[in-house]
């Protein structure tokens, strides 16, 4: 079963006084561990993570991201103390299960393999709203992620999961050494559901905050993500600069997000996306990368 995860108390001065040099704790480790993101997620950073890793702080406590998504840049860093959210309740139940319960996930995932037909697809996506056992659901949610089209997480106004099954051959619904590896670099990880708003802000802790991008797609769970909600995500960040942390935004290139954020260094970089912010258009876009530091 799942243990219940809550927010342990920050690495205050008493942990960092212990420690021989807390500016190793977050460097990247000797031997890094084969992880990426088990999940196709719309907005993943897997094409401008170069330009994010060249832009990471030097030093800092915990690393926290509250727009967890697929992580990519979590796996790309393997941070040793980290504490990931994200408002999407599957989504953390599945970080959840890949990090506690991994053999049964697995074992889960491998019945979804046999049986995968359009038949059960769409059994399966029903079964996602009703299925109690954590690791359960956690199967269903990745089946669900490597067999839809596009692998495009989207639910209706009343909450419901509706993309239709993809047209894929030998979908790789179970990449069990993947899996494993993700559990472990998930040991030492905090992972929680709830607004981002929540994700409690510490000095020298780390915060980099992707959100769904201002004027593109927001259909990751029901509620959208407005003006309104990009205006307090500004705040936030306000707020992590006053208390003495470290934030890392990516966001759309436009005067409004350019306007929030003015304050800060803002940097333009060029992505590539196979499943874009917006809507099912592919290629090159410019985005914008914003931070308090240098
Ligand atoms: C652009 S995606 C993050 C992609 C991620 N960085 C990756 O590499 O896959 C944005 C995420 O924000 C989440 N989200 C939307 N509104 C939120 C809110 N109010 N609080 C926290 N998370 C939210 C969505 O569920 C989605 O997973």
């Amino acid at each position: 079963m799942i243990r219940p995860r809550k927010y342990h108390e920050p690495l205050g001065d008493t942990f960092s006084s212990v420690l021989h040099d807390i500016a190793d704790v977050n460097k990247p480790k000797a031997h890094t561990i084969q992880a990426r993101p088990f999940l196709k997620w719309v907005g993943g950073k897997r094409s401008v993570l170069p330009e994010l890793l060249a832009r990471m702080p030097a030093n800092y406590e915990r690393y926290c991201e509250p727009f967890l998504g697929g992580g990519a840049l979590y796996f790309a860093v393997q941070p040793k103390y980290a504490y990931l959210s994200d408002i999407n309740f599957h989504l953390i139940i599945t970080f959840q299960a890949v990090s506690d319960d991994v053999d049964r996930l697995i074992n889960n995932l491998k019945i979804h393999d046999r049986k995968h037909d359009k038949e059960y697809y769409l059994k399966a996506r029903e079964r996602l709203f009703t299925e109690k056992d954590p690791a359960k659901i956690a199967g269903l949610f990745i089946y669900l992620n490597k067999t839809c089209f596009n692998g495009l997480y989207r639910v209706n106004k009343s909450g419901k999961f509706n993309v239709p099954m993809g047209d894929y051959k030998n979908p790789p619904i179970v990449d069990e050494e993947n899996l494993r590896n993700a559990s472990q670099v998930l040991q030492n990880t905090e992972v929680a559901q709830h607004d981002f708003t929540q994700l409690p802000i510490q000095k020298k802790h780390f915060y980099y905050i992707d959100p769904p991008y201002h004027k593109t797609y927001d259909g990751y769970n029901g509620g959208g993500f407005g003006t309104q909600e990009h205006e307090k995500l500004a705040e936030y960040c306000k707020e992590i600069d006053n208390k003495g942390g470290y934030f890392m935004v990516s966001n759309s290139d436009n005067s409004f997000v350019r306007k929030l954020y003015k304050s800060y260094d803002i940097e333009r970089v060029s992505a590539s996306r196979s499943v874009s912010c917006k809507g099912h258009q592919r290629g090159k876009e410019n985005e914008l990368i914003i931070r308090n530091y240098k």
